[in-house]
């Protein structure tokens, strides 16, 4: 069995709906956590654990993000003649040698899993394949796909990254039902896409990083709507449980931020700027001053 991860689907082809108006015409993966919009983390991420083979699911209006990963000759001509080299060596992570990036367009926005199932041709019989969801930004010592992709060597099957999440918050998330654990690894005998907090078999949310395997592909060709009228990926992957390909839940080490909310993308933008050195003083100063802040920004 080939346990070898090297190629990463990114859907990309939401609507983005709780970011309108601003997602009208900007997509929600090209918004900055201070400088760097979101997709990049997801890219550093996928490079990281040794993804060499990048796919876009992509809609209309998301011309943004192929121009962000094209090379910009004028751009980078000024910043060289201005000896501008810190800039330069910015705008080198950005770039993708030809042929490492792929775009696929989802026609209707009809569900995740149909966003992952628009990528079906680009990915051969025997290949595992990542997914990562750019809007779930994950900081930690280690990126988390990397935790993921070491560990599936061992493990193989379809792997999805999970978190405990308190119980008012498990509605909004697919939810393992687990039958055993050994470390990180959590063995699920099965999964819910958005529970109740009543009726979730765990507090063991499935986050926006998964490791699949195309088998994923025969139950998703059925489209079969779930959870909110869309075609849920967290659905496919259940439905492999006990006939072809086993799952298992790999609670990664690091923080999660759900940039898909305007609250977890506040969250991240404050974290991500107390991390940068050079904003460090001057952005914590202000923080220090937040009795004062929400009168300012009225
Ligand atoms: P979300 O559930 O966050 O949906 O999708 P969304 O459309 O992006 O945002 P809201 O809920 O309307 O605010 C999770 C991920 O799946 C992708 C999104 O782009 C995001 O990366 N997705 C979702 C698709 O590619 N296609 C879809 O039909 C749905």
């Amino acid at each position: 069995m080939n346990n070898k991860v090297t190629k990463a689907i990114f859907p990309v082809a939401g609507l983005g709906t709780r970011f309108l108006p601003a997602t009208k015409s900007i997509p929600k993966e090209i918004m900055t956590l201070v400088d760097r919009p979101l997709i990049q983390y997801a890219i550093d991420e996928a490079r990281e654990a040794g993804i060499t083979d990048f796919i876009f699911v992509t809609a209309r209006g998301k011309s943004a993000l192929e121009d962000y990963f094209d090379s910009a000759p004028e751009l980078e001509k000024s910043l060289k003649a201005k000896g501008k080299t810190g800039l330069l060596e910015e705008l080198r992570h950005t770039d993708m040698e030809s042929g490492a990036i792929a775009y696929i367009r989802q026609r209707e926005a009809r569900g995740l899993g149909h966003a992952v199932w628009c990528a079906r041709r680009l990915v051969a019989p025997n290949e595992p394949f990542a997914v990562l969801l750019p809007d779930d930004v994950i900081a930690g010592r280690v990126g988390c796909l990397k935790q993921m992709v070491d560990a599936y060597q061992e493990v193989g099957g379809n792997m999805v990254a999970t978190m405990e999440v308190a119980p008012e918050q498990i509605s909004n998330y697919g939810v393992i039902d687990p039958s055993g654990s050994n470390g990180r690894l959590v063995t699920a005998k099965g999964m819910v896409e958005k529970p109740s907090a009543k009726d979730a078999p765990s507090n063991l949310a499935v986050i926006g990083r998964y490791i699949l395997r195309h088998e994923v592909f025969d139950a998703l060709k059925e489209q079969k709507t779930g959870a909110g009228g869309e075609v849920q990926l967290t659905d496919a992957i259940c439905a492999q449980i006990g006939k072809s390909t086993p799952v298992s839940g790999y609670r990664f080490e690091g923080n999660r931020f759900d940039c898909g909310s305007k609250a977890g993308y506040l969250q991240a933008t404050v974290a991500f700027g107390l991390a940068r050195a050079e904003l460090h003083g001057e952005f914590r100063s202000y923080l220090e001053s937040i009795t004062h802040l929400p009168r300012a920004a009225e």
